[in-house]
C-alpha cells in the first residue's frame, strides 16, 4: 500500500461552541452529517469536543486532497463514522470521493484526540495494491 496524503489539524473547541451557539442547527446542518450529530449531542458534557475533533478530521483529510473547502465539496461529503470498537472511520462522498478517487485514495486512516479545549486529528489517505496506485 502507498501513502498517498497525510493531514493534521487542531481547532479551538470554543471556535465550535461559539459557531454552534451562534448559528445553532444551520451551522451543525452545513458542516455534520445526522450521523455525527446524532453521536456528539448524545455525549452532552463532551459535545462541543467531538464537534471540534470531527471538524478537525475534516481539515485534515482536505490537507490530505490538498484542495481545501472548494471545487464543489461539502463539510458533509466528509464523514465521520465509528466502528464497534469506538475507533473513528472516514467515510467521503460527492465531489470528495471523486478527488479521493483521481488521487488513487481507497482507503483512509484517521485518529481524533480531544480535551476541554482542543481537538485534533490526523487523516492518511492511502492507495491499496488492489486500486492499482499502489506499488507495495
Ligand atoms: C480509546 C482511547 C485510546 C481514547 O483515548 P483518550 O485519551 O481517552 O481520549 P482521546 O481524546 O485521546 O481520544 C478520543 C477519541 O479516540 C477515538 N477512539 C475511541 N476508541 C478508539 C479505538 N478503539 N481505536 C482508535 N481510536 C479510538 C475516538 O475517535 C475518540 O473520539 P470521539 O469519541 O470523539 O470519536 C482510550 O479510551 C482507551 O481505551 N485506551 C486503551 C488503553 C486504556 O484502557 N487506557 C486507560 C488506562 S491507562
Amino acid at each position: 500500500m502507498t501513502i498517498i496524503g497525510n493531514g493534521i489539524d487542531l481547532v479551538d473547541v470554543k471556535r465550535i461552541r461559539d459557531m454552534v451557539e451562534r448559528h445553532g442547527q444551520r451551522f451543525l446542518d452545513r458542516c455534520f452529517t445526522k450521523v455525527e450529530q446524532a453521536y456528539c449531542d448524545d455525549a452532552p458534557r463532551r459535545r462541543f469536543e467531538h464537534y471540534a475533533a470531527r471538524f478537525a478530521a475534516k481539515e485534515a483529510a482536505l490537507k490530505v486532497l490538498g484542495t481545501g473547502l472548494r471545487d464543489g465539496i461539502a463539510w458533509t461529503d466528509l464523514e465521520i463514522v465509528r466502528e464497534p470498537s469506538g475507533k473513528p472511520k472516514l467515510v467521503v462522498s460527492g465531489r470528495c470521493a471523486e478527488i479521493a478517487t483521481e488521487q488513487g485514495i481507497d482507503h483512509w486512516m484517521i485518529s481524533l484526540s480531544h480535551t476541554e479545549t482542543l481537538a485534533t486529528a490526523m487523516a492518511l489517505g492511502i492507495a491499496t495494491p488492489s486500486s492499482g496506485c499502489g506499488t507495495e
